[in-house]
């Protein structure tokens, strides 16, 4: 989500004739787009920010900006740590980034400032506004991208006990869905040709709107897109078990853009935990829907979040997520050790755990994640797949890589295929994570 937020910003930087660089001395202007999911990424982005604005810079007029969720939790306190910080924007505020930064940019360059600047402009926008679901606009991602995300939804209503979301991303709140078939019309009258669709619960999408002949607004969402000429593939992420009924599953059958690849976040394989953690099902409902899908779409690649080290999880909670873990097999895993969050109330529990257990469940889980997810991607070399070439492979620009509909990544030599196209490839060799394979013709 942060990802295409950042797109949306940088698409209204370049419509204001700015470029973009990744070169920090070239930059005018410096955003960080921050999450705050856990406290690691808080670290990380107020480290990196408190380097930037320290160092010596031949640009003393540049502005540096945070965005996104720890602005929209921290707000002003963030001046209060990097006193030359000028504008913290937060989730709400997207749209007028630009239109702040650039005055800003604009009101210096006039100044003529040759001496460095000790303290920010210290502008803060993280209101709310007005019918806020059209606060989610369109955007462009970089032309010549053949893959793109749509945000179909914004905020969460959910209260799991250690997430800051809900009250960094406010209220739960859908999209209408002509808007978001223009834009994916519009993606794809640019060359994408694979949407994935955002929320915090995707199922969840439109659910106030009436079932029709047993369909909700999410998959009668999904029929539309499907329709839609040129797109080849959708995916979205993420989907919750509240919510996810029988119509969903059924669309594996039917719908064959979907692609074979779910994320599906489990969190844990305890019930005391899930019920601590305020996520209102049995885990037996979650693997269950797992196994379902998988009978809809035999070929479907799951993935999942899994927290380890919530307050009061005893060594047997632990073995009854390793043991689902076991279960559904899935094709990879992020495993996070649990990182109190500002007014959570898990933040409040008293059974904490310590760091050192955290960091051994961690560990253990990683190896069993790890063990058959390569074991799963080992069983891929031979077979025949289709993938969709990106772009240059990162580790050799000589190379493309592309994915798989399991969302695989998998590396072809240069020149055998176009960008943007969907080709057929057998896979020739697995080297854990990463898949190597021939374009056949
Ligand atoms: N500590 C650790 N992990 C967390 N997540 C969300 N909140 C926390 C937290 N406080 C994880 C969940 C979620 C993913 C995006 O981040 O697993 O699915
Ligand atoms: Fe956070 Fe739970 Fe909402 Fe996901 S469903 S965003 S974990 S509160």
């Amino acid at each position: 989500m942060n990802e295409r937020d950042t797109e949306q910003v940088l698409s209204m930087f370049l419509a204001g004739g700015y470029d973009i660089t990744q070169d920090e001395e070239k930059a005018d202007v410096i955003l960080i787009n921050t999450c705050s999911v856990r406290e690691k990424a808080e670290l990380k982005a107020l480290g990196k920010m408190g380097l930037l604005c320290a160092r010596p810079t031949a640009k003393p007029w540049v502005v540096y900006g945070f965005m996104g969720c720890m602005s929209q939790s921290r707000s002003n306190s963030l001046f209060r740590d990097i006193a030359r910080l000028d504008i913290v924007t937060g989730t709400h505020q997207y749209h007028n980034v630009y239109k702040l930064c650039n005055r800003l940019l604009r009101n210096r360059l006039a100044q003529n400032i040759q001496e460095p600047i000790r303290k920010g402009a210290h502008i803060c926008a993280v209101g709310h506004e007005d019918g806020f679901q059209n606060e989610i606009k369109d955007h462009l991602p970089p032309a010549g991208n053949c893959t793109a995300f749509v945000s179909i939804m914004q905020g969460c209503d959910m209260r799991c006990s250690y997430c800051i979301v809900p009250s960094t991303r406010g209220e739960e709140c859908s999209r209408p869905q002509a808007d978001i078939l223009r834009e994916a019309k519009e993606l794809v009258a640019r060359g994408v040709k694979e949407i994935t669709l955002l929320g915090q619960i995707v199922n969840r999408y439109g659910r106030d709107e009436p079932i029709v002949n047993g369909r909700g607004a999410f998959v009668r969402l999904l029929e539309a897109l499907h329709e839609i000429d040129g797109l080849e593939r959708i995916r979205f992420t993420s989907p919750h078990p509240i919510g996810f009924r029988q119509d969903l599953v059924n669309a594996y059958t039917y719908l064959p853009k979907l692609c074979s690849h779910i994320h599906f976040p489990m969190q844990s394989g305890s019930d005391r935990i899930l019920k601590l953690m305020l996520r209102p099902y049995k885990n037996e409902k979650y693997l269950k829907l797992c196994e379902d899908m998988r009978e809809a779409r035999p070929d479907l690649a799951i993935t999942t979040d899994i927290i380890v080290g919530f307050p009061g999880e005893t060594h047997e909670d632990y073995l009854q997520t390793k043991a689902a873990v076991e279960r559904i097999q899935f094709d990879n895993a992020f495993i996070f050790q649990y990182s109190p969050r500002k007014d959570t109330p898990a933040a409040a529990m008293a059974e904490q755990i310590c760091l050192r257990v955290k960091e051994e469940r961690n560990h253990d889980l990683l190896e069993c994640v790890n063990r058959i997810a390569i074991a799963k991607n080992n069983a891929l070399v031979g077979t025949l797949q289709t993938i969709l070439v990106e772009g240059p492979s990162k580790n050799n620009p000589a190379r493309l890589q592309g994915r798989t509909s399991q969302n695989k990544p998998v590396i072809i030599d240069g020149g055998s295929a176009q960008v943007g196209t969907i080709v057929p490839v057998r896979i020739t060799e697995c080297t854990g994570f990463t898949l190597y394979a021939n374009v056949q013709q």
